[in-house]
């Protein structure tokens, strides 16, 4: 008999249900007596011991369900080992909630945040295994996260779209994406959208290149410019700053996000006429995209057989087309971020596509 937990965390993403059917479905046909408790809202759930105990119909139908039927929430990790408001030890009260419905493995599936808190718990001596989830792809130790291809594909369509009226008024058009303070969502959407800049974290821009370029193509007859730019894009002159100046800049920032500081630079310096479009949360929402699904699903089967044979303490990555146990020590607290000197930039930048650098 296993009695396992399960619970997502963070920020939501497509094919979360996907992920927790293939993990149910195989600890449920593999003939051994399993009970799982969905604990709801992320680690709140575990904290305050709101839980379900799962039946097979719970994870009918949710393959093309985007969301997670079991809520999630942020749980800040900086703040984890604090007393908060209510006075409870947090992690105390997880490790209760644990033993009392006397668990023999928790599913964790997360984003960054939540690999930390997940390795801290198997440090305190829980069993863990969890599932890389984010539109970021941003998690050490796993070439792909799950999320991420349903998030280009709609990132990618918000430039498509952009782009027929971009054309129609002559206009330079600033795509935001999302992905945090990591570029793979840009850079992706950006190639696949025909982006002719794109502007990631991981490369500062220099704003009088970004003018160049979009002169240069005027000059050459183009008579619009659809810029794909990371939310966490940074300039060259930020990029020199300490942690501590820029966050004073943040402070007295006056723009909603960079790439309304980007097109205000762009209005002056080039005398341009930019809009800014900023698909937002949509890039999280839907259902999971055909890829996710079969990713989530395969990832979920893994994290299901490993807990048939016991194995705890690992994330199930995705390395060179295979699946892989990544320890928990190794992702916590460390990001993936894009190579600048990748094949990737290399080859968009053969495309004739800016970085701006
Ligand atoms: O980590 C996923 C993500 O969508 C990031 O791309 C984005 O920066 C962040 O979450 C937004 O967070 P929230 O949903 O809390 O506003």
């Amino acid at each position: 008999m296993k009695r396992i937990g399960m619970l997502t965390s963070g920020g939501d993403c497509q094919a979360l249900n996907a992920a927790m059917r293939g993990v149910a479905k195989t600890l449920l046909n593999s003939g051994e007596k399993v009970e799982i408790y969905g604990f709801l809202d992320g680690y709140q759930g575990l904290i305050y011991g709101r839980f379900r105990l799962l039946s097979y119909d719970d994870f009918s139908g949710i393959l093309t369900k985007g969301g997670t039927f079991l809520g999630s929430s942020r749980t800040p990790f900086k703040t984890i080992q604090v007393p908060g408001p209510d006075g409870v030890d947090k992690v105390a009260a997880m490790k209760q909630t644990y033993y009392k419905l006397q668990l023999d493995c928790l599913v964790i599936l997360g984003g960054n945040g939540t690999h930390k808190t997940a390795n801290l718990l198997r440090t305190e001596g829980l069993n863990i295994v969890t599932l890389p989830k984010t539109i970021d792809n941003d998690l050490w130790g796993t070439d792909m996260t799950f999320g991420f291809q349903s998030a280009v594909d709609i990132a990618t369509a918000a430039i498509d779209a952009i782009h027929t009226t971009a054309a129609s008024h002559g206009r330079v058009f600033i795509v935001e994406v999302m992905g945090h303070k990591v570029g793979w969502l840009t850079l992706n959407a950006g190639i696949a959208g025909g982006a002719d800049i794109i502007l990631i974290p991981e490369i500062p821009y220099d704003i009088k290149k970004v003018a160049k370029k979009i002169q240069q193509r005027h000059e050459r007859g183009s008579r619009f410019t659809i810029l794909a730019v990371a939310e966490g894009a940074i300039s060259k002159e930020d990029a020199l700053l300490s942690k501590k100046e820029y966050k004073k800049k943040l402070e007295n920032y006056k723009y909603p996000s960079v790439s309304y500081e980007i097109a205000e630079a762009l209005s002056k310096t080039g005398g341009f006429d930019v809009r800014v479009t900023v698909p937002g949360h949509t890039q999280r929402g839907g259902s999971p995209c055909p890829y996710d699904r079969v990713f989530a699903s395969r990832l979920g089967s893994e994290a299901g057989n490993m807990i048939l044979r016991g194995e705890y303490g690992f994330m199930v990555g995705y390395k060179n087309r295979e699946m892989v146990k990544v320890p928990l020590e190794e992702v916590a607290g460390k990001l993936k971020m894009v190579d600048p000197e990748s094949s990737i930039i290399k080859e968009a930048k053969m495309l004739g596509i800016s970085f701006g650098d």
